[in-house]
């Protein structure tokens, strides 16, 4: 199924339709979770892909079978996504079902109130996420030509992208802390302090590593290993769908690479919106806007 040029809306949102449809979306909104579920919830170029693999290995105490066999979508499969159903009865059976999402949470929140599922919200310095959402749009042929950065720019501000506007879904997650557990995590912690995140990681989810298994978990997390490591790097995805002779996905792993993007004009106008629109939720967060 390509569907490259399809673009599907559900609640108000555009989603490409290459993984998404109607029915899909709808069956997301409807799923049934168990109160062992964890769900990583993301906007999209958070560090999705590095919480997959983290999880994978703190389930896994440190054996690197399942992440170096299988590939992440189907370790942590995308609720949304149109191939879901076919991958949840191959879930490990031993281990708590792990589920992804970018959907808003406003889409989850009638299913998600029926369980105690785990929810685990991952952001990101929304400067380096909309830089490293730019690049991907340069290589995931299933995304529109969005025009140049300063384009771009305009239109995530605006939330005019698929996924909507990062404000919207950071706070809608955040907001549904009063009824469902979700726990937020951020990418700079993973960054800055990996070991203690591990730790916090396993005391929400109630799991147990000895610190030679968190030391293997540390050492193939690392942005070096997972770009090598093809069940994780998207190698395994035709260039058809992924272009990745124009750009890794794997880019850069950083913090703070928004400021070589930036110019003065546009940070300037990142900041005034940015503390508009978040300014009852910037105390959440461990970054700084310059
Ligand atoms: P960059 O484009 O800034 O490099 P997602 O998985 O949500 O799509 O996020 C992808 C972003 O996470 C990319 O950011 C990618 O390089 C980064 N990333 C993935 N694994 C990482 C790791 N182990 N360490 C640091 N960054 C990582």
């Amino acid at each position: 199924m390509e569907r490259l040029n399809v673009t599907e809306i559900y609640g108000g949102i555009e989603f490409p339709g290459h993984l998404h449809t109607q029915e899909s979306l709808q069956a997301a909104s409807e799923f049934q979770f168990r109160d062992t579920d964890v769900l990583v919830a993301t906007y999209p170029k958070s560090g999705t892909t590095w919480l997959q693999e983290i999880l994978t290995l703190i389930f896994s105490k440190g054996s690197l079978e399942p992440a170096h066999t299988i590939p992440n979508w189907a370790r942590a499969p995308w609720l949304e996504h149109l191939y879901f159903n076919t991958l949840v009865p191959r879930l490990n059976p031993a281990i708590p079902r792990l589920f992804t999402t970018h959907l808003p949470s406003q889409v989850l929140a009638p299913a998600l109130k029926k369980s105690k599922v785990t929810v685990l919200y991952l952001a990101r310095h929304p400067k380096d996420v909309l830089v490293s959402f730019y690049h991907f749009h340069k290589i995931a042929k299933f995304l529109p030509d969005r025009g140049n950065f300063d384009d771009f720019l305009d239109q995530f501000l605006k939330g005019k992208v698929h996924f909507g506007s990062w404000f919207t879904h950071v706070q809608g997650w955040l907001d549904l802390r009063e009824e469902v557990n979700v726990n937020l995590i951020t990418y700079e912690d993973l960054s800055q302090e990996p070991r203690c995140t591990i730790q916090r990681l396993c005391g929400i989810l109630g799991c147990q590593l000895q610190s030679q298994e968190e030391d293997i978990i540390l050492k193939n997390c690392t942005f070096s290993a997972m770009s090598q490591n093809s069940m994780v790097n998207y190698s395994l995805v035709s260039n058809k769908f992924l272009d990745q002779t124009k750009g890794k996905f794997m880019r850069k792993g950083e913090m703070g690479n928004w400021k070589e993007h930036f110019s003065p004009e546009q940070n300037k106008k990142f900041n005034a919106i940015y503390l508009t629109k978040m300014k009852d939720y910037i105390l959440h967060f461990p970054w700084s806007l310059d």
